[in-house]
Order: structure tokens, then sequence, then C-alpha cells
């Protein structure tokens, strides 16, 4: 990492330097799936939910996420899936918080299936500051700063301009823990289904953001994501010139929130779609 200036504790640090602290973390909590990888048949996990797991490899990803930010910017405040999953609204808008996913994709890397990724977004009193998510079998390293654009592996990147949904390549996340919602996600999903070329469930939302982000998706929608899963890629598709919402079109908030991301050309078509109008 580049040595920058450390801030103040009245002045956040930059955008840039959240953002090289955030690439070390992940990196870091890379290197520890990547090591875990091979023995993955072996690796004991246990269910947090039904059908929701957690692995030693996402809680040592995580502590080895938190190591480095303690370390870099002990100012910051928490907001981890495994270990600090809870946080004020105050706190939340208050300062530097780190909001991280050590190991966005659990099944998939339980199972072996090459999609998973590291997910640390950065808010700053309360906005999207930077954000990283690194795709770990495939070393793809998607990052982003506000006002400063969206990057993969350094290259900056952009949302697809593909304006016909009969062209469109959508992703989505099916409901897996409220059985209830299984209905009403079947009527989104026949309604894209009938209207876009292809629709894809490949099982890591913050993968799923950042294909919207660098023009492989032209939109990605879930019904309930938490804000580990978001915070990058939002950032992410936003610097790329996309658009982020609920689903009741409001812009969508670092909280447990159901998620339309789109680019600016099939966004309103993708929401009306999914919301049946
Ligand atoms: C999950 C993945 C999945 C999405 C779920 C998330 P996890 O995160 O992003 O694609 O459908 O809603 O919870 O549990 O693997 O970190
Ligand atoms: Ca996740
Ligand atoms: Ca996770």
């Amino acid at each position: 990492m580049q040595e920058q200036p450390r801030a103040t504790t009245d002045s956040p640090p930059a955008p840039s330097r959240l953002l090289g602290v955030a690439l070390d973390a992940a990196q870091a909590a890379a290197t520890i799936i990547r090591e875990a990888a091979p023995r993955v048949r072996d690796i004991p996990w246990r269910e947090k939910g039904a059908t929701d797991f957690v692995s030693e490899v996402d809680l040592a990803a995580e502590m080895r996420i938190l190591d480095v930010v303690r370390r870099e910017v002990p100012q910051a405040a928490i907001l981890a899936e495994e270990t600090a999953s809870t946080i004020s609204p105050e706190r939340q808008g208050t300062g530097v918080v780190f909001v991280v996913d050590p190991l966005d994709g659990t099944t998939n890397f339980l199972h072996g299936y090459p999609e998973y990724a590291v997910s640390i977004g950065v808010l700053v009193n309360g906005a999207l500051a930077a954000g990283v998510v690194l795709d770990v079998p495939s070393d793809e390293c998607f990052t982003a700063t506000a006002g400063g654009g969206a990057r993969l592996n350094g290259a900056p990147i952009h949302v697809s301009k593909i304006d016909n949904p009969q062209r469109a390549l959508f992703g989505t996340g099916f409901p897996f823990v409220r059985h209830e919602e299984i209905a009403p996600y079947v009527g989104q999903l026949a309604r894209v289904m009938a209207g876009a070329s292809g629709v894809r469930r490949a099982g890591a939302a913050a993968l799923d953001l950042a294909s919207v982000a660098c023009g492989r998706f032209e939109g990605f929608w879930e019904m309930r994501l938490s804000p580990w899963d978001i915070a990058a890629g939002m950032l992410l598709v936003r610097e790329a010139g996309g658009l982020v919402t609920t689903f009741e079109g409001e812009e969508c908030p670092v909280a447990r929130t159901s998620v339309v991301a789109g680019s600016a050309a099939m966004h309103p078509w993708f929401l009306r779609t999914i919301n049946g109008e």
C-alpha cells in the first residue's frame, strides 16, 4: 500500500486512503480463503439459521480484516457479518464505518463452486466513500471511491449501454430463508424472464453488483440483502454510472433492504417489471 499521511481524529482519512486499507484487508482475507479452499470438504460449518451457513473460514477471514482495520484506522467503527452485525443508526451515520462481508457466497465456497468474494465498503459520516469487492477464485478486484469512479484491476469500468430488455442479461438472488417470499419472488422472476434475454443466479450478491458495474449484467435484484452484502457493490454500480434503489424506487440505503441495481438505460424498465407495472 502507498504511504499516505494519517488522519487526525477530527478529519476522516481521504477516500483513497480508506480504499487502500480496505484493499489490504480484503487481500489478507482472500489469502486465508484461498489457503482453505483445497481442504473445503473437511471444513466444519454450522447453520446460523435455516440454510444460512458459517464456517471457520468466514470467521478467520473476518478476524484478519478487523485486525487490519483496527491497526490502520483505529477510530473506525465496524459493522461485520459474523462478529459485529449490529450498529446504532447514530454511529453508522458518524465518522468512519467499515462494512464487512468476509466471505460473500459462503454456500458456493463450501461446495467448491468458484463464485465468492470478500466485500468491504467504507462509510464516512453515513455516505459511501470507498469499496472493494475481491473475487477470490478469479482474483478480479473491483474498487471504487466516491467521485473517483469504479475500476476492475485498476482499469475504469462503466455500466452497460444496452437499452433493449430483450438483449439484456440480469442477475438475481433467490429468497432462501423466508419461504413465504418464494411465491411473490417467482412472479418477479417470471416477468423478468419473459421480457429479458436471460437471468442468472450465481450466489454472491457482491459479485452480482460488481457484474452490473462492469457491464456484464444490465441489472440485478434481490428481495432482501444485508448491509455487508451491498455496501461496496452499491458504490461500484453508482460510480460506474448505474442506479441502486429499493423495490419502492428509493435510493438504496446501507441497511437490510430490497435491491434493484441497474444501468441507467435499463433501470426504469427493470424496476417497473419487477413491480409488475
Ligand atoms: C449471501 C449471498 C447470496 C444472497 C444472500 C446473501 P453470504 O451472502 O450474497 O447471493 O442471495 O442473500 O446472504 O451469506 O454468502 O455472505
Ligand atoms: Ca453476503
Ligand atoms: Ca458472508
